[in-house]
């Protein structure tokens, strides 16, 4: 097939990883016999330095044309002090809202193998296999903001629209994994939690009635993430709670580097982006883990050019390299000597061509 991906690589660490989940679509192209364009456009502080615009238009047009994006990082110290409106972040906002893509998906399953890579213990970390979906283009991130010297607002706003649509994803996914939902919100405190919880309740007895339901605090759910992470099938929460609990979750697969994301809408054009930041403290050392961005890519294949051989050839080949004993540093255990990010990923390429 002959599919556009657009890559973003935008700041930091961005640059590195997306790189490496190129030469990984490269050798999936090889292999398979398919046709990729991967036109780069710029992002974030990349954007605003360029072209004094964190999404420029060409930026836009480009994804536009895309049957997908693929997306490093962005932000950085550098830009802390420039206008909200300007910030690299805002540039990721959006993006995700040009694209309308309003349910990101965050699957947290640990490779068996980074066990000792966790601070959680490997007994509790057995049979996890989380599927976070985080509604991506509402809430407190995009409500009206307000600033004075003294004081400021950022107002959360939800409609019953836009929590049906992120719960029926959540609520298919369900379907086809363990057929359980576990709904987070702040409803003993928050109005717009009152009305997650109220439309939840509702859709899920209407229209998937045999389907374990199950509602959480934020807090508590942050809690039991740790304590019992293998009691979660698929987690479905507001904007700002599935950033925060993703962070959280990641620690259960050893590191932030190693998750994953697809960002979705009604159609089949998605956004794909690892989880993490874009890392100033490390970047332009070659010590990032690709992981995240290669497993990106998988979805991205699997989810939006419906390429499933080819996407689990992807993580087949990520699970390989880590049984071979490779490791970037942040995964790597005392002891357990780091290869470089570049060298990371052109492992995991020769593990597709192989
Ligand atoms: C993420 C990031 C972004 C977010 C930032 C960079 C705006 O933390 O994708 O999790 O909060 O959505
Ligand atoms: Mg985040």
């Amino acid at each position: 097939m002959q599919a556009t991906i657009a890559i973003l690589p935008g700041d930091g660490i961005g640059a590195e990883v997306t790189r490496e989940a190129v030469k990984v679509l490269r050798a999936v192209e090889t292999k398979f016999g398919h046709r990729f364009d991967l036109p780069e456009a710029l992002i974030g502080g990349a954007g605003l330095d360029a072209e004094n615009d964190p999404f420029p238009q060409q930026t836009a047009a480009i994804c536009a044309d895309a049957a997908a994006v693929l997306l490093g990082a962005v932000g950085g110290p550098k830009w802390d002090n420039v206008p909200t409106e300007s910030r690299p972040e805002k540039g990721l906002l959006r993006l995700r809202a040009a694209l309308n893509v309003f349910a990101n998906l965050r699957p947290v399953a640990p490779h068996p193998i980074l066990s000792g890579a966790s601070p959680i213990r490997a007994e509790l970390l057995k049979g996890v296999d989380i599927m976070v979906v985080r509604e991506l283009t509402g809430g407190i991130y995009f409500g009206e903001k307000s600033r004075t010297q003294d004081s400021a607002t950022d107002v959360c706003t939800y409609t019953r629209g836009e929590i049906e649509r992120v719960l029926h994803i959540a609520a298919k996914l369900a379907a086809g994994r363990r057929n359980k939902v576990t709904s987070v919100d702040k409803s003993n405190v928050l109005e717009t939690s009152r009305l997650w919880r109220e439309v939840t309740t509702e859709l899920m007895q209407r229209d998937y009635p045999g389907m374990e339901l199950e509602h959480l605090l934020v807090d508590a759910a942050a809690m039991h993430l740790l304590s019992r992470p293998a009691d979660f099938d698929v987690l479905v929460t507001e904007n700002m709670f599935g950033d925060i609990l993703t962070d959280e979750a990641s620690m259960l697969a050893g590191s932030m580097g190693m998750l994953p994301s697809a960002s979705l809408n009604d159609g089949s054009v998605g956004l794909y982006e690892p989880i993490h930041g874009s890392a100033p403290d490390i970047a332009g050392r070659n010590i990032a883990n690709p992981c995240g961005t290669v497993l990106s890519a998988a979805m991205l294949l699997r989810l939006s050019l419906g390429l499933d051989e080819e996407a689990a050839a992807i993580e087949d080949a990520v699970n390989r390299v880590l049984s071979d004993g490779l490791r970037t540093g942040d995964i790597a255990r005392a002891g357990e000597s780091a290869i470089g990010t570049a060298e990371f990923g052109s492992a995991i390429a020769a593990a597709v061509a192989a």
